[in-house]
């Protein structure tokens, strides 16, 4: 069963009624100029695999006078088949043609990893209980489809661990290198490229210089190598310093002549060992990282110092925008404080100094990963320079695998957000497409950090956020229920019931977590040091690193108007800021993002502040406790071991949520003498 939650959503457990729909299955395999090692030959397998285990067919290799499935690149079929070339659509880059009639599949990609992704549709497609015939053309939105791991190559000269990473140790390192067994990376590759996955940054972007010793250099070209055969391509975080850390040099100047030949130097050599090379990623001048700006460089000319050592290879660079001094913070002196505006400030006017190849990756809010925020307004402001949106998979401030939270609700709605950039329709999907400016590099990054767990995540569940990230990469159009339909069938079969139980528990499990944590904007309540785990409203006040509540005896939230505030929601186009200014158009769940207001304020529901933080603690919690009876009724239905894993979690949450319920209301209760209007907090 541990191979259950290896293989994920890759299970190929037989389907209902398999042996009913043989004749509708090819018979044979022909993989068309397949190499082993690259991703044809792969899809290839994965086809043998695949209907194997779904159906219990085994197809023999190579051409047959029965059906046939045949994968391959447009081109390798078209040199055989010139005059199919007329009937087929346009692909753009890891695009595929799928048809398949009567037992015959023909899967074309724009490139081998298109081939391989098309095969994996195919079999997600049968795994799903459909044979009939049908033909589909599938283009990615957006060509950046990354994930970031935050893997550290030692920790305290001990181990890979990985930050904010709740599933085991790391996959690729340990004790300070690259581990000599692979194994667990090349799978994780196929997982990703079966959700359209096409790159991997592997270690965390708080760097270490050493990643780039010649020594590493040789194992990062191994964790390349066992990506290669899915199409995945590897890259490196890079620490900005690493020319005097690593290279000896007095400075890490980007304009230095002898640190530009450093990194040109470093950049060459990871392509000798690693040809297909995705490229960088960097944190700069954030959170105590080196970068440009400590020698008055701007972040462009960091920026742009990688890219070009990267140009002649053809690897870009995914440049964050995550800058702010956690530092210079002053909540006490300053009501105009706000790291909120750190990154708009940073960038503005650098959108066209940036290099072809560089990409900004932009956090999906102004802070950081918490359990509602406002679209990032820097999304608005880069139209030259292309952005990814960056989300998290893994659950840092969003219960860290231990709660059952399904996120794809909340991606979808910040895609979906409307930026109005002037006053014209600019849904973030459309810009993180580069359809609204129309740049040419531009999409998603998601950081995941799986680990050693046979769980991947820590959590049976949390999985399908993985899943629904690649596919939103892919579609942003796609539903959070019709993802998670899918995730459901190939991870625990057909059975309706099982449907039915995790469908309810995904789709309330944000609102929940949201209702028991912190609402109306005013950020997730986390603790705030000790790891962003569990309720600690009072953590978030009175330190620099500005997450900050201001919540004080009789009033809560930041003020981050123009007029009376830090500015903020003056970031955003017109519309947008005229919105999020008043607080009469301000969202209710926004409210105390935007504006100070008493805990007696009234919100559109009619309610109080006060009273919305009671209700919503109390319901939050209480839908929490269904999760369990609700998973209860799985029983004999699923395998013991999955059932058991989640039952353990899912008790663990709805007790967790009750301790978050009391800690929230009983501290703003303190706070404001205010009683809940039901009895249930401060009377007694
Ligand atoms: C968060 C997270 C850090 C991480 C940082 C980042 O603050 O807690 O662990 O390094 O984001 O995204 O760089």
């Amino acid at each position: 069963v541990a191979e259950d939650g290896l293989n994920a959503w890759l299970r190929y457990a037989r389907v209902p009624s398999a042996s009913h729909h043989l004749g509708r299955l090819p018979s044979s395999v022909v993989t068309l100029n397949a190499t082993q090692g690259f991703p044809v030959h792969t899809a290839g397998e994965e086809l043998v695999d695949g209907i194997r285990g779904l159906f219990g067919k085994k197809l023999t290799v190579g051409k047959s006078k029965d059906t046939t499935a045949t994968v391959g690149t447009v081109s390798a079929y078209v040199d055989k088949n010139p005059s199919a070339a007329r009937g087929l659509p346009d692909l753009i880059e890891d695009g595929f043609y799928l048809k398949v009639s009567k037992g015959n599949v023909l899967i074309l990609g724009q490139n081998e990893r298109g081939a391989l992704y098309g095969a994996f549709h195919y079999l997600s497609v049968i795994a799903q209980g459909n044979v009939s015939d049908f033909t589909i053309t599938s283009n990615p939105d957006a060509p950046v489809r990354w994930v970031n791991q935050w893997d550290n190559m030692q920790d305290g000269g001990t181990h890979g661990s990985v930050e904010r990473g709740y599933g085991g140790d790391s996959i690729f390192f340990w004790d300070g290198y690259i581990r000599e067994d692979l194994t667990r990376a090349g799978q994780y590759a196929r997982l990703l490229a079966s959700i359209g996955i096409n790159a991997v940054v592997a270690n965390n972007v708080n760097a270490n210089a050493s990643i780039l010793t010649p020594e590493n250099m040789d194992g990062l070209a191994r964790i390349a190598d066992v990506f290669r055969p899915y199409g995945v391509q590897l890259g490196i975080s890079l620490n900005f310093a690493a020319p005097q850390l690593l290279g000896g040099l007095d400075t890490f100047d980007p304009l230095d002549k002898t640190v530009v030949n450093w990194w040109q130097g470093i950049t060459d050599n990871l392509y000798k060992r690693i040809p297909d090379m995705a490229g960088y990623l960097v944190k700069a001048n954030s959170e105590g990282q080196p970068g440009p700006m400590t020698y008055n460089r701007t972040l462009a000319d960091g920026a742009n110092l990688f890219a070009r050592t990267l140009q002649p290879h053809g690897g870009i660079i995914l440049f964050r925008a995550f800058v702010y001094d956690h530092r210079s913070l002053n909540q006490t002196l300053d009501w105009k404080a706000d790291r909120a505006n750190a990154a708009v400030n940073y960038f503005d006017g650098l959108d066209d100094k940036f290099e072809d190849n560089v990409v900004i990756q932009v956090k999906y809010g102004p802070i950081d990963f918490q359990v509602r925020e406002p679209v990032s307004p820097l999304f608005a402001h880069l139209r030259q320079t292309g952005a990814t949106i960056e989300l998290q998979i893994t659950q840092e401030y969003l219960g860290q695998q231990a709660h059952v939270v399904y996120l794809a609700p909340m991606w979808k709605e910040l895609l979906d957000f409307d930026l109005r950039v002037d006053s014209k329709p600019s849904t973030l999907k459309d810009i993180v497409s580069g359809k609204r400016f129309g740049q040419k590099l531009t999409g998603y990054a998601g950081v995941v950090n799986v680990g050693t767990n046979t769980t991947w995540l820590g959590s049976h569940l949390a999985m399908s956020n993985l899943y629904a990230y690649g596919k939103l990469a892919w579609n942003p159009e796609l539903t959070s229920t019709g993802i998670l339909k899918e995730w459901t069938t190939l991870t625990f079969g057909h059975d309706k019931l099982v449907h039915d139980v995790i469908t309810k528990i995904s789709m309330e499990s944000w609102p929940a977590y949201e209702d028991y944590s912190g609402n109306l904007g005013i950020q997730t309540l986390t603790d705030i040091l000790l790891g962003h785990y569990g309720p600690n409203p009072g953590s978030q006040d009175g330190n620099p690193w500005g997450q900050w509540t201001r919540a004080d005896d009789d009033t809560i939230g930041m003020d981050r108007t123009v007029w009376n505030g830090t500015g903020f929601a003056g970031q955003y186009p017109p519309e947008i800021a005229a919105m999020y200014e008043n607080i009469e158009t301000t969202p209710d769940n926004l409210l105390l993002w935007f504006h100070h207001v008493p805990y007696t304020q009234k919100l559109k529901s009619g309610k109080t502040v006060i009273q919305h933080f009671y209700e919503a603690h109390y319901r939050g919690s209480a839908t929490a406790q269904t999760f369990v009876t609700l998973w209860q009724k799985l029983k004999g239905r699923i395998d013991k071991e999955r059932y058991e894993h989640v039952l353990f979690r899912l008790i663990y949450q709805a007790g967790h949520s009750l301790v978050w319920r009391d800690s929230v209301n009983q501290f703003y209760f303190n706070k404001s003498g205010i009683p809940d209007e039901l009895g249930r907090v401060g009377n007694h």
